[in-house]
């Protein structure tokens, strides 16, 4: 990796020369591994851009600031858009909806502050190998729509950029590989997949922001009890789904009607098919027992069991 991310360099200073490359930082492996990568290339020449939709994990915006900002010193304009996307989700239920809601919005965000960075001709994506292959890129590709969905959270083809894109030859595992490589943490580079549009598919119905923190809180406790676990790296996705479902329970000798979470854990290869976690029971003991003590508004935890077909990892 050591020679790819040397030629990969030298290829992006000849390709941009003295102009402006714009990259977007989605918090995922990718994007911060192309950033990460053409900050070394061009340095100063960079700028990336972080649209805060309201809907990431609880500290994913600190982490990308600290290591764009403070390690890489890129120079990183945060987009605050968490009431854009807000106002616009309100009332909005069906899950396709609210894919093409949050799908417009990113971009409409994206290109209104891209417009902003004067000079910029070269927008760098962190476009991989299974992407081109995904999107019917070579002749034995899967049909295109399989996925289409998928696309929600990227940025269309036709804006008026360049594009770099030096990972376009690299498997995942290799992605991070070169991630590491680079300096990266391996808390970035090895993280899970996190989906385009974010929480809002795992706050079923309505999304709201009290909804929101009440599954960032849940989340982060499952996120924290898997990692000491050991179990993050034996997983391929681990989240919490908040269910538009109330039932009674009882806290502190009071009667209690509140919302459930869904533990959501699997693993596969492809993401195409995905089998269930079979968690330790005391793992999972400990993480609902935390959960229902711990975030206001829930009263009870259950563990998903069903592998992919026929159910999706996410739940919308
Ligand atoms: P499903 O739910 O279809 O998810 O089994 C398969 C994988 O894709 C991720 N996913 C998305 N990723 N934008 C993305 O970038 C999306 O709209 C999206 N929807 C699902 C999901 O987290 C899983 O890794």
């Amino acid at each position: 990796m050591k020679e790819f991310a040397e030629k990969s360099i030298s290829a992006i200073r000849s390709q941009v020369g003295s102009e402006r490359v714009i990259c977007g930082l989605s918090g995922g492996v990718d994007s911060a591994v192309v950033a990460a990568l053409v900050a070394k290339a061009i340095g100063s020449q960079l700028t990336c851009i972080f649209v805060d939709t309201g809907l990431m994990r609880k500290g994913e915006m600190d982490a990308v600031r600290e290591v764009f900002t403070n390690h890489f010193k890129t120079d990183l304009r945060i987009v605050q858009a968490e009431s854009r996307f807000l106002v616009e989700l309100a009332g909005v239920t069906d899950p396709q909806e609210k894919r093409k809601i949050i799908g417009k919005l990113f971009i409409d965000c994206f290109t209104d502050e891209a417009a902003q960075i004067e000079g910029a001709s070269f927008l760098a994506q962190g476009t991989i190998y299974p992407d081109i292959v995904e999107s019917g890129g070579t002749k034995d590709a899967p049909a295109a729509t399989i996925k289409y969905h998928h696309n929600v959270g990227g940025l269309p083809k036709d804006l008026k950029f360049k594009l770099v894109e030096p990972l376009r030859e690299l498997y995942k595992h290799q992605v991070r590989q070169l991630g590491l490589e680079l300096g990266l943490p391996e808390e970035i580079v090895t993280r899970h997949p996190f989906p385009g549009p974010g929480l809002a598919v795992r706050c079923l119905g309505e999304v709201t922001k009290k909804k929101l923190n009440i599954l960032r809180e849940a989340d982060a406790i499952l996120l924290e009890e898997i990692r000491a676990a050991d179990w993050y790296n034996k997983t391929s996705q681990v989240f919490c789904v908040l269910l538009p479902v109330q039932s009674v329970g009882v806290k502190a000798n009071a009667r209690t009607y509140e919302n459930a979470i869904a533990i959501r854990a699997v693993s596969t290869t492809d993401f195409m098919t995905a089998q269930w976690c079979r968690l330790p029971y005391d793992l999972i003991d400990k993480i609902s027992g935390r959960i229902i003590n711990e975030v206001p508004g829930i009263n009870r935890v259950v563990y998903d069991v069903s592998s992919k077909p026929p159910a999706t990892i996410e739940w919308e």
